[in-house]
């Protein structure tokens, strides 16, 4: 597979990224290699990973525990202080070997560890090989707010590997989708149709497609002043979502993707009522969701604590929630307002 430009950076997949780390490593002859995993990925990632890696330069390994909740400033904290312990020094380079925890925070470490230091990052989930790894985007959440604190930051390279996704459930795979899905609704119509036909459809391809439409879209809006609002499509009422979820004790976690697919059914329910969007197009949308993800009662009771988590999305301007929302496919408009009456129609909506 063609290696994507993006930035200041190469995605290269498979055999060449592993060739381009080694070479990379050895061009800029790095004092030190931290590489950062959970318990998870150090069991079933790692093996395959470290024969790839021809270098004689000393490696640690830093393990995190795995997991949403601990994608926070304590665990940055923990690790800056590993790092500092075993002597790492500004030409240091910390590698990613993760989902997207590991990429947003362990790109985060990086980045503020002596005002900036290298790393690659090497995603080993769907969402993080299509979404988190690639654009620049570090960080870590705060209490349950996603992503609060964080920063911009590219990677010297990221390497895909689909290898690695033989070690993730069926249920993390799915995770992936609704990232899928999202780049096919609101940038590339083909794309969508290809989800749903099932026919011609490698995830080789769906992952290509989809980290040339996040790179395109990146290289025209790196941050997130316009184009790049579009990769927010579902994620206004999904993150919310997510977190509510997150911090209800009596109540399973949901992936991030199981979120945000509810979250574009929910917009592009608020779409057809406040844009052009057609009836038609929304219940494909529904569908396609419908087919890959089961269905979740959400509880009405649960709705205002969703609202209130609205409130915090890091997209908000002076206290306003901004919505992206769909005129058509591949067509869309950024900065939308929409009532509370509204949102809880679309999750009423989302319910039938
Ligand atoms: N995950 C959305 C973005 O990278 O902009």
């Amino acid at each position: 597979m063609k290696s994507i430009k993006a930035a200041s950076y190469f995605v290269h997949f498979k055999e060449k990224g592993y060739q381009e780390l080694s070479a990379l490593i050895n061009e800029k002859n790095y004092s030190s290699i931290y590489i950062l995993v959970d318990e998870n990925t150090m069991e079933y990632c790692y093996p395959k990973f470290i024969p790839h890696l021809e270098t004689d330069k000393r490696i640690e390994v830093i393990e995190i525990e795995s997991g949403e909740i601990n994608k926070n400033l304590e665990t940055c904290i923990g690790v800056w202080q590993a790092i500092t312990e075993l002597g790492a020094d500004r030409k240091s380079l910390i590698i990613t070997l993760g989902g997207g925890v590991i990429t947003d925070l362990g790109g985060f470490v990086a980045s503020c560890f002596k005002r900036g230091i290298d790393f690659v990052n090497i995603p080993t989930t769907l969402l993080s090989i299509v979404d988190a790894s690639v654009g620049g985007k570090t960080g870590v959440d705060l209490g349950v707010l996603k992503n609060q604190v964080g920063l911009f930051a590219n990677p010297q390279m990221v390497l895909i590997d689909e290898n690695y996704l033989t070690t993730v459930t069926e249920r993390e795979i799915k995770s992936g989708m609704a990232e899928i899905i999202k780049y096919g609704v609101t940038y590339d119509m083909k794309l969508f149709n290809e989800i749903n036909n099932r026919k011609e459809l490698t995830l080789s391809n769906l992952i290509y497609r989809s980290i040339q439409i996040k790179n395109e879209v990146v290289l025209q809006d790196p941050k997130e002043n316009s184009l790049r609002k579009i990769l927010n499509f579902g994620h206004t009422i999904g993150h919310a979502i997510e977190s509510f979820y997150l911090e209800s004790e009596n109540k399973e976690n949901l992936t991030h993707g199981e979120a945000i697919a509810i979250g574009m059914i929910c917009e592009s329910y608020i779409s057809t009522k406040l844009l052009d969007f057609p009836d038609n197009k929304l219940r494909q949308i529904k569908e396609t969701v419908l087919s890959i993800y089961d269905s979740i009662a959400l509880d009405k009771n649960d709705f205002s604590a969703i609202i209130d988590l609205l409130k915090h999305d890091k997209k908000n301007v002076n206290g306003q929630v901004n919505f992206v929302l769909l005129n058509d496919f591949e067509d869309y408009k950024l900065d939308c307002k929409v009532t509370e009456y509204l949102i809880v129609e679309s999750l009423e909506y989302y319910n039938l």
